[in-house]
């Protein structure tokens, strides 16, 4: 798996649609998804290039399983998150649907961070 490019590809797909909802509330003066839009440009989009750019740099933090896995720590809970959102701040859902899958999705986004830390703490040279 080429981690580096799954992570610009997945987050250029973000920065799509996180432009997207700016330029909707831009021209409808409607400001209610200010906070999904931040999300899925940073938490989506910033932070994957970021993450993209690292695995490209630091070809070593590339190599094994635990880039492989805070990939898909990243992918699946931030995608959860984003949705639930998404649902929450577009009115199409209410609080109730944030639990348990709020805290499920930031915990696999955090140990994915914590996976990133290390393995740039050990490989990044
Ligand atoms: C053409 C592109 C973009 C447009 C039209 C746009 C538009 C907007 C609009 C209308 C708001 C709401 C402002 C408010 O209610 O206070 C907003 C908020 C925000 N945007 Fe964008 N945006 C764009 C791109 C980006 C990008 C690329 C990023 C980050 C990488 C970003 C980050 C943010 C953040 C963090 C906020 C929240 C700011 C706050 O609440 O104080 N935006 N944007
Ligand atoms: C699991 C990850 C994250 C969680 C659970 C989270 C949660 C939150 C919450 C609860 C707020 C306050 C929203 C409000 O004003 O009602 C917030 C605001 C904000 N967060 Fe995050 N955040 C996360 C990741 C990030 C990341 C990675 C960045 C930047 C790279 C970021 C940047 C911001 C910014 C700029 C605001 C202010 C946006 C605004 O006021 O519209 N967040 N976040």
């Amino acid at each position: 798996m080429n981690v580096a490019k799954n992570f610009l590809v997945m987050g250029s797909l973000y920065l799509v649609i996180g432009i997207a909802i700016g330029m909707y509330m831009g021209a409808s003066g409607n400001h209610d998804l200010a906070i999904v839009h931040a999300h899925i440009n940073l938490l989506g989009f910033t932070l994957m290039a970021v993450f993209g750019i690292a695995y490209k740099v630091f070809p070593a933090m590339a190599e094994g399983k635990l880039a492989r896995y805070h990939f898909y720590l990243h992918a699946v809970g931030s995608l959860i998150l984003l949705v639930l959102l998404f649902l929450l701040m577009s009115g199409m859902a209410g609080e109730a649907i944030m639990m348990p899958l709020a805290p499920i999705s930031e915990l696999l986004v955090f140990i994915g961070v914590l996976i990133f830390a290390y393995n740039a703490y050990s490989k990044a040279d």
